[in-house]
């Protein structure tokens, strides 16, 4: 019984396993922070989506609110002054994976669990 149990694990370890390393199936956040990097999406929003001051991408797009669907159109048809990234340079499945990077980003501390801006 025991047995079965540990084996039936393994297996599902082993199928996610290949799943996440096929990204036609499912998407990746190891392909998506490469895709970030090459594409340049870091330039405006800091390597690990936290924004920037300095390139008026302010806005924090780790760990975004943004729905998957709402996320890939604003990088397809930016209304601000983001350039757009067309499906030629930016495949579907890249902007999939870049989705997982950042939605896998550390959740920022709250204020309150940080002893120096509590330390008075
Ligand atoms: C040249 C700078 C620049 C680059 C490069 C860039 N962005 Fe942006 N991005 C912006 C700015 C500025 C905004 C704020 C809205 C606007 O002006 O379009 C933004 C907004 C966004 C938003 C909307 C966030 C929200 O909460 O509404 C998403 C999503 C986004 N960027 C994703 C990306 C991705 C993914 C890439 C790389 C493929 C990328 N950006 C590359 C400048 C950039």
């Amino acid at each position: 019984m025991k047995f079965t149990r540990v084996y039936l694990a393994l297996a599902a370890a082993a199928a996610g396993a290949l799943l996440a390393h096929d990204p036609a199936v499912a998407a990746s956040v190891e392909n998506g922070k490469t895709a970030f990097v090459k594409h340049g999406c870091w330039q405006c929003h800091g390597f690990e989506g936290q924004g920037s001051v300095t390139t008026s991408a302010g806005r924090v797009i780790a760990n975004t609110e943004l729905p998957e669907d709402a996320f890939a159109a604003y990088v397809r048809s930016p209304t601000g002054a983001m350039p757009p990234f067309r499906p030629e340079i930016l495949s579907d499945s890249e902007v999939a994976d870049i989705y997982a990077y950042l939605e896998a980003r550390p959740k920022p501390q709250a204020a309150k669990d940080i002893p120096l801006l509590n330390n008075q």
